[in-house]
């Protein structure tokens, strides 16, 4: 149902996650009481979009019905196109390193260059053959898409917008996300980019396995962390509009692409669940210690996209933002850790508190498998000496793409002089404190 909206900014999206929508950008269009009539109104076509097996249990069971201007079968057959930058599982190009990795932020193009071919994979697991595993993409572009639309059968994508607006167009609806926000694709939406700012970057976590949603709470209670009610979907908007259009579509670790002679963006009403999102992060309600001790970071889990072993990621998205820290008699950065798990990390804005330097906006780090980490030298020596008293950590947003899989640098993260050689020397001036 749909959720009644009291601000202009809230009125363009329907609050609520995993809810049942309906929504119609013509008075009239949505049929009343069936999914598909004889004749859907208006000379509409009826057309299910389904992102779950027919017989998901209901609890997770996604489909969204669309009524659109043409069918979505319409076009001409597709055929393989260049794909330079975007790789795709099995990520074998390389030897995989158990060195701590950071990158510097990838700059913007200075040619034009559209949001499809702006994505960059940094590394990778699994098989989106298999539905297992995950990607790290980078968007950097400068070009909006307006006859050129995307699809992407592999995987869900999970949008972190770093630097400037991005603006979704998709079958469902338009979604605008700014730094500090996310948008949720599902598998197989079609959809367009147009830039507000004029150029844009961000990171993608490209989900091949079971779609994202919100953690359990646990003893937390009922409420807490992200909240359902500020997960928010488009209403739905179409444009009737023909020439000669592309639909670019990633399938089997791909890029393929196809004419069609109008915008597939068609869709005058829709109902159901299988719809795209986007999230504030700035309302995630951050939780912590008010003793002693540094929680795990699953405590700040926004998402979670679980796999076959209950507990276990396959991939997490978690977020280190804005809080006070209060514990006392506590190192209150994360401690020095190895881990079973694997992280990239890519910072938002701000600085991380973990580390004092060369961590930066638009960057990122891989801290792979059993791999060692934690504060740098700087970070150390200040947190082992603080005054502790009540300190809120402010105007910084870091993030986490968690995996129970090991993540599997591309040739490019390698080769990309973006590549910070010298990171393992933010941890060599540590020195022995030990006294017998
Ligand atoms: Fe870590």
């Amino acid at each position: 149902m749909m959720t009644p909206t009291t601000s202009e900014e809230q009125f363009k999206y329907q609050s609520g996650f995993g809810n049942e929508f309906a929504t119609e950008a013509i008075e009239g269009a949505l049929p009343v009481g069936q999914n598909s009539p004889q004749k859907a109104p208006f000379g509409l076509y009826t057309e299910q979009f389904s992102g779950t097996a027919f017989t998901a249990p209901r609890w997770f069971n996604k489909r969204t019905w669309t009524y659109r201007v043409r069918p979505s079968v319409l076009h001409k057959p597709f055929r393989q196109i260049e794909n330079n930058w975007l790789k795709s599982s099995p990520f074998d190009e390389i030897v995989i390193t158990p060195n701590q990795l950071r990158w510097n932020p990838l700059p913007i193009p200075k040619t034009e260059t559209d949001f499809v071919d702006g994505l960059i994979t940094i590394a990778g697991n699994g098989d989106s053959f298999a539905q297992v595993g995950m990607a790290v993409h980078i968007f950097a572009c400068n070009k909006e898409m307006t006859d050129r639309f995307f699809y992407n059968a592999d995987g869900e994508m999970l949008i972190v917008a770093e630097k400037n607006r991005v603006r979704f167009l998709t079958e469902l609806g338009i979604i605008e996300i700014d730094s500090g926000e996310i948008a949720v694709v599902p598998r197989g939406l079609k959809f367009r980019v147009e830039l507000p700012d004029g150029e844009a970057r961000g990171y993608i976590c490209e989900n091949y396995g079971a779609q994202f949603r919100l953690p359990e709470l646990g003893p937390i209670g009922a409420n807490g962390l992200a909240n359902s009610r500020d997960f928010e979907t488009p209403e739905a908007w179409f444009e009737d509009r023909d020439g000669e259009m592309a639909i670019v579509a990633k399938f089997g670790g791909n890029l393929w692409s196809c004419e069609t002679d109008h915008s597939p963006l068609d869709v005058a009403a829709w109902h159901g669940n299988y719809a795209p999102y986007k999230y504030d992060l700035r309302r995630f309600n951050t939780i912590g210690s008010v003793s002693f001790d540094h929680p795990d970071p699953s405590i700040y889990t926004v998402l979670t996209s679980p796999s076959s072993e209950i507990g276990v990621a396959n991939c997490d998205f978690v977020i280190f933002p804005d809080r006070w820290l209060v514990a006392e008699n506590t190192f209150r950065p994360p401690w020095y850790h190895r881990n079973v798990m694997s992280e990239y990390m890519g910072l938002i804005f701000g600085q991380y508190d973990a580390k004092e330097e060369g961590f930066l906006a638009g960057g990122g780090s891989l801290h792979n498998q059993m791999s060692a980490h934690g504060p740098d030298l700087d970070a150390f020596e200040k947190a082992s000496n603080a005054k502790l008293k009540p300190q809120k950590i402010e105007n910084t947003l870091a993030f986490m793409f968690e995996s129970r899989y090991i993540i599997r640098p591309t040739r490019f993260a390698m080769e990309t002089p973006s590549l910070q050689a010298d990171y393992y020397e933010c941890w060599q001036g540590l020195k022995k404190n030990f006294k017998a």
